[in-house]
């Protein structure tokens, strides 16, 4: 039996690292036209250069289905925009998963929202839709869904909940660029949408977000907060709003147009890349199988995965004579794979979401999350191993074949583990 490389052994991964190489490069198209937009204009005040030819591209991305785009400098100024434009306002409580990355709901709070969080699907790891109903009061203005991972939430089942209860839906989408449920793409069913375009999303600016709708009132709303003046007077016909155009409603929050070039480049490239890293993670998930004690993922048939942007199955150390993740997690790095924790808790764990009281807003009644509530979320944040999303099949086949036997050497050498 060959011996661990935690005990001195080879290691199993001999491909080094790192293995999740990403943002990919700019090529000599991006470099010379971020050159070129030097010169022109380093900075863009209405819907004109790189931000409009992004933003319509985003529209033929999201396949003509959503009428209005408009650009921010992050995912979380959009999401800001979104709570602002749904109306969403002191006292108001907004829906949202119990497990996702904060900036999805935490904007909110600068509304004087309440947060309500309802725990999370084992298997889409998205807001659990048959929990949503028991959480909704008569103050619940909205739900936030997140396409967590990739993997679409039950749309249908929250788009009648919505709808019988009269609440906005706002989608967050910042890991399903290209994600499609039953067909449909997600983004496209909510009120509004939204996608950060961060650094480490499958389209990406550097740092910038897109909010999506189609409904005029929110599209007015959400470019008054963000883009006052040129793009505010141009964008806006309804003169209730229009004639807000030189103040907006106070903030500033545009996308600048270097990172509009590298987001319509990397909207370019994102078929490619969406190719590569389903046949990747699809081979990577069916070898898992062939593991004990890593639960693979399970994707429901009518979805697709679209930006898969990341890849977190369960440890089941039940499996592996009850070694903690955090030494599995040193025994697979020693062998050479890149594995770790998910970074993000659960939000019930944050100050922001566990207080009833704030420094931050002393006059804001704000309600706690407990939670013992949400007992799946808190289970993933527990289970929940991160492997890299992998982006070129060809070049990454080997390196998931290798950190499959990897672990099943340690499956194999599970006894010399716990007696050491
Ligand atoms: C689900 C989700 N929502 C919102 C955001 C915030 O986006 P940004 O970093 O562009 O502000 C992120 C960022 O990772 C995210 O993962």
């Amino acid at each position: 039996m060959e011996k661990l490389a935690i005990s001195g052994g080879e290691k199993s991964v001999t491909i080094p690292r790192p293995h999740e190489i990403w943002p990919p490069k700019g090529n000599d198209q991006e470099l010379n036209e971020i050159a070129r937009q030097r010169n022109i204009d380093i900075g863009i005040k209405g819907k004109s250069g790189p931000i409009k030819d992004f933003e319509e591209l985003f529209r033929d991305f999201l396949e003509g289905s959503v009428k209005y785009q408009v650009s921010f400098n992050s995912g979380t100024s959009a999401l800001f925009a979104a709570y602002f434009a749904i109306g969403l306002q002191d006292g108001d409580e907004l829906i949202g998963p119990a497990l996702t990355y904060h900036a999805a709901l935490s904007p909110a709070y600068v509304l004087k929202a309440n947060v309500v969080l309802v725990d999370v699907d084992p298997h889409t790891r998205c807001i659990d839709a048959s929990r949503i109903e028991r959480s909704i009061t008569e103050k619940t203005r909205a739900i936030t869904v997140v396409h967590q991972w990739g993997h679409p939430a039950d749309m249908d089942q929250i788009m009648t909940i919505a709808k019988k209860h009269n609440l906005k839906v706002v989608e967050d989408c910042s890991h399903a660029h290209g994600s499609r449920y039953k067909g449909k793409m997600c983004g496209t069913f909510g009120d509004v949408a939204i996608f950060s375009l961060q650094t480490n999303k499958a389209i990406f600016a550097g740092e910038g977000g897109i909010l999506v709708t189609n409904n005029e009132e929110i599209h007015n709303r959400a470019t008054l907060l963000g883009h006052y003046r040129d793009r505010s007077r141009e964008e806006i016909r309804d003169e209730e709003y229009r004639k807000y155009w030189v103040t907006g409603f106070g903030l500033k929050l545009r996308m600048s147009p270097f990172n509009a070039i590298v987001a319509k480049l990397s909207l370019a490239r994102f078929p490619e890349l969406k190719s590569n890293r389903h046949k990747c993670l699809k081979y990577f998930n069916e070898r898992l199988a062939e593991i004990s004690y890593i639960e693979p993922l399970v994707i429901a048939l009518d979805v697709d995965m679209g930006a898969w942007y990341g890849f977190k199955p369960l440890y089941k150390k039940e499996k592996l004579h009850g070694i903690s993740r955090e030494r599995l997690i040193e025994i697979l790095n020693a062998e050479g794979v890149e594995i770790s924790d998910p970074s993000g808790p659960m939000l019930s764990t944050q100050p922001l979401y566990s207080e009833t009281n704030s420094k931050m807003y002393p006059s804001f009644h704000k309600k706690a999350n407990d939670p013992i509530l949400t007992p799946v979320a808190e289970m993933i944040q527990d289970c929940a191993v991160s492997f890299p999303t992998f982006s070129n099949y060809e070049r990454d086949k080997d390196i998931i074949d290798q950190y499959i036997d990897a672990m099943k050497k340690v499956g194999h050498n599970v006894n010399t583990l716990v007696d050491a």
